[in-house]
C-alpha cells in the first residue's frame, strides 16, 4: 500500500536526518585547554609565564604565572592575553579581573590593547574601569586608579603576522581582600570600533561575546564557568524535532491522507494526533530549557528569538486545545473553524521555521546546524511536491474517468428505456 510505506519511509528517513543532526552536533563539542603554539611562542618571548590556555570564545588564549606578593595582602600575576581583531582595525582586546561576585563585564577592572591603524603603529595598552554607565553607553576614559589592582607595570602590545594574533600582555599586583587566587573572576572581550581619541566603543553583543567570562583557579588553570553549551544544543534539537520536523509531518498527513488524493478514515486522524502531540511536547519541552537558559543569563537577553518563542508556544498551545474544543461536525461554526484552525496552523509553520533559523544564528556553532535543517525542510518540501502533484494528476485522471463514466452511462442510458437510472 502506498500509504504505509510513504509514511513509513518518511519515518525512517526522518529519524536518519535527525541522528545526522545530533551526530553533527555532538562531535564540534571538545575543546582542548592548551593554547595555540603561536601563543605560547609568544608568551614565552614575554615573560615567564608558566601556564597557558583556550579561552572558549572568540578565539582567544590566556597565558599567565602567579606569584606571591611581597606580603600577605597582595599576589602578582604576569598576564598575557592574545586575540585576533574580528575584522581589519580599528579595533581593540580586551581582558581585565572583577573584584565582585560574578565574571561579569560591569566592575571589571581592565586592561585593553588599541589598534588604532593596519599598519600596528599608534598601537598601546591602557587600563580602563568599566562600569553600569559604560554599558549603558557612556564614554569611556582611561584610569589609573582600579579598584583592587595595586599596580600595573610592564604592559605591551604586539602582533604576531604569522598567526594573525594580536598579544596584551602587563603584570598586575592585585589586593588578595578583593581578589582570590584560586577563584579569580576574569572576562574578555574583542571590540571593532573606537572614538576620536582611540578609546573603546561597544562591542557586538551575540553569544559568544556575551559569554566572555569565567572564574579561573590561577594554581591550577581549572575554570568555573557556567557551561551552557551542552543545555543550548539540546535546546536547538528538541526545537527542531518537535516545533520544526514532527508538526510539519502532522500537517503533511492531515493535508494527503485525509480525504484526498488518500482517504484514509482514523488512520490519518491517529497518525494527525500522534505527530502534533508528539511534537508539541518534545517542542514544549525545548521551549521549557529555552526560557531556563534565557533566565540564568538574565544579563543579556536575545529579544526577538524570545518574542517569537512566546508567540509559538501560546499560540501551538491554542491550536492543541483545538481538538477537545472544536465545534461538532455538523455544527456550521465548523467550515469557520476549520479555516482558522489551518490558517493559523500554516502561519505557526512559517514563524517556527523562521525562529529555528534565528535560533542557529543565535548559537553560532557552524554551518552545520543550518544545513542539517535545510536538509530536513528539503526532504519535507520534496514530500509535499510529490504528493502535490500527485493529487492533481489523480484530480485530472480522476476527472477524466468520470467524463468517461458518464459518456458510457449516457450512451447505456439512450440504449436502455428512460427510467433505468441506478
Ligand atoms: C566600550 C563600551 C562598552 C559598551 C557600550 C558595552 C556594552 C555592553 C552591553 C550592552 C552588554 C550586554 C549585552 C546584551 O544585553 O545583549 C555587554 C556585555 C558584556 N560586555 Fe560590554 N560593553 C563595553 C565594553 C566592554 C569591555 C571593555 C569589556 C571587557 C573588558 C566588556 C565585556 C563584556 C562582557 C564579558 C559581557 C557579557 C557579560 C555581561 O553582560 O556582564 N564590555 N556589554
Ligand atoms: C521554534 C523553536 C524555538 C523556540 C520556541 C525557542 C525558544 C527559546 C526561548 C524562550 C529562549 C530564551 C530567550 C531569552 O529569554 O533570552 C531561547 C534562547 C535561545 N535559543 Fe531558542 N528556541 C527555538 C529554536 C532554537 C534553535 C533551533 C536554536 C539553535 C539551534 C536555538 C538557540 C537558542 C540559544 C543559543 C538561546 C540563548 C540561550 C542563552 O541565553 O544562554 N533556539 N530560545
Ligand atoms: C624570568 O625568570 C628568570 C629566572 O627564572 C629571571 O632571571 C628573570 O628575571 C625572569 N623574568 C621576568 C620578566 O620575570
Ligand atoms: C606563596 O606563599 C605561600 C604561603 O603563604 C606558600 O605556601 C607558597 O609556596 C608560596 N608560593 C610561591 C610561588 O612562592
Ligand atoms: C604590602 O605591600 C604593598 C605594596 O606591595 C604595600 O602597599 C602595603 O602597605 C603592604 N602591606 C603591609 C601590611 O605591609
Ligand atoms: C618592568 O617594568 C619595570 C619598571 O616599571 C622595569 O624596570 C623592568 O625592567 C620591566 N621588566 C621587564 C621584563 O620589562
Ligand atoms: C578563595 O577561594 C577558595 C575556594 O572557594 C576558598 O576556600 C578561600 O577561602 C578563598 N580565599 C579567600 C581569601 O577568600
Amino acid at each position: 500500500m502506498s500509504f504505509s510505506s510513504s509514511s513509513s519511509s518518511s519515518c525512517s528517513t526522518s529519524l536518519l536526518l535527525i541522528l545526522l543532526l545530533i551526530l553533527a552536533i555532538f562531535s564540534g563539542a571538545a575543546f582542548s585547554q592548551d593554547c595555540s603554539d603561536d601563543f605560547w611562542k609568544l608568551v614565552k618571548n614575554k615573560d615567564n609565564s608558566t601556564s597557558c590556555k583556550s579561552l572558549r570564545t572568540l578565539e582567544t588564549e590566556f597565558g599567565w604565572n602567579v606569584r606571591n606578593g611581597t606580603n600577605k595582602s597582595t599576589f602578582s600575576v604576569d598576564v598575557t592575553f592574545g586575540a585576533s581583531l574580528l575584522m581589519e582595525p580599528p579595533g581593540w582586546i580586551a581582558w581585565g579581573v572583577n573584584p565582585g561576585p560574578r565574571p561579569e563585564m560591569i566592575g571589571t577592572q581592565a586592561i585593553i590593547g588599541i589598534i588604532p591603524n593596519n599598519d600596528n603603529s599608534g598601537m598601546e595598552v591602557r587600563t580602563y574601569d568599566i562600569t553600569k554607565e559604560t554599558r549603558m553607553g557612556c564614554h569611556l576614559e582611561p584610569t589609573e586608579n582600579l579598584n583592587g589592582v595595586v599596580q600595573v607595570s610592564n604592559t605591551s602590545i604586539e602582533y604576531d603576522h604569522g598567526s594573525g594574533l594580536y598579544a596584551i600582555s602587563a603584570r598586575l599586583v592585585l589586593s588578595s581582600t578583593l581578589y582570590n587566587v584560586t577563584r579569580l573572576n576574569h572576562v574578555w572581550q574583542i571590540g571593532a570600533a573606537l572614538d576620536p581619541s582611540n578609546n573603546p566603543l561597544k562591542h557586538p553583543t551575540t553569544l559568544r561575546n556575551v559569554d566572555s567570562t569565567e572564574t579561573i583557579d590561577l594554581t591550577s588553570g581549572q575554570s568555573y564557568g557556567q557551561n551552557r553549551a551542552l543545555l543550548r544544543k539540546v535546546h536547538g534539537v528538541l526545537n527542531i524535532v518537535g516545533w520544526g520536523t514532527l508538526l510539519p509531518i502532522g500537517v503533511i498527513v492531515a493535508r494527503y491522507f485525509k480525504v484526498y488524493p488518500f482517504r484514509f478514515n482514523k488512520w490519518w486522524m491517529y497518525l494527525h494526533i500522534a505527530c502534533q502531540s508528539t511534537g508539541y511536547l518534545i517542542g514544549v519541552s525545548g521551549w521549557a530549557i529555552g526560557l531556563w537558559l534565557g533566565h540564568a543569563s538574565k544579563y543579556y537577553i536575545f529579544q526577538n528569538h524570545r518574542t517569537f518563542a512566546i508567540f509559538i508556544f501560546t499560540f501551538t498551545t491554542i491550536q492543541m486545545l483545538a481538538l477537545r474544543l472544536r465545534p461538532n461536525e455538523k455544527d456550521e461554526y465548523r467550515k469557520y473553524w476549520n479555516m482558522y484552525h489551518h490558517f493559523l496552523g500554516y502561519g505557526l509553520l512559517v514563524i517556527i521555521i523562521m525562529n529555528i533559523f534565528k535560533g542557529i544564528r543565535i548559537l553560532q556553532a557552524g554551518q552545520g546546524w543550518k544545513w542539517a535543517y535545510v536538509g530536513i525542510l528539503a526532504f519535507l518540501g520534496a514530500i509535499t511536491l510529490g504528493l502535490e502533484i500527485f493529487t492533481w494528476a489523480k484530480f485530472l485522471y480522476d476527472k477524466e474517468k468520470q467524463k468517461r463514466d458518464d459518456r458510457m452511462r449516457d450512451k447505456n442510458t439512450t440504449d436502455q428505456p428512460a427510467g433505468g437510472k441506478p
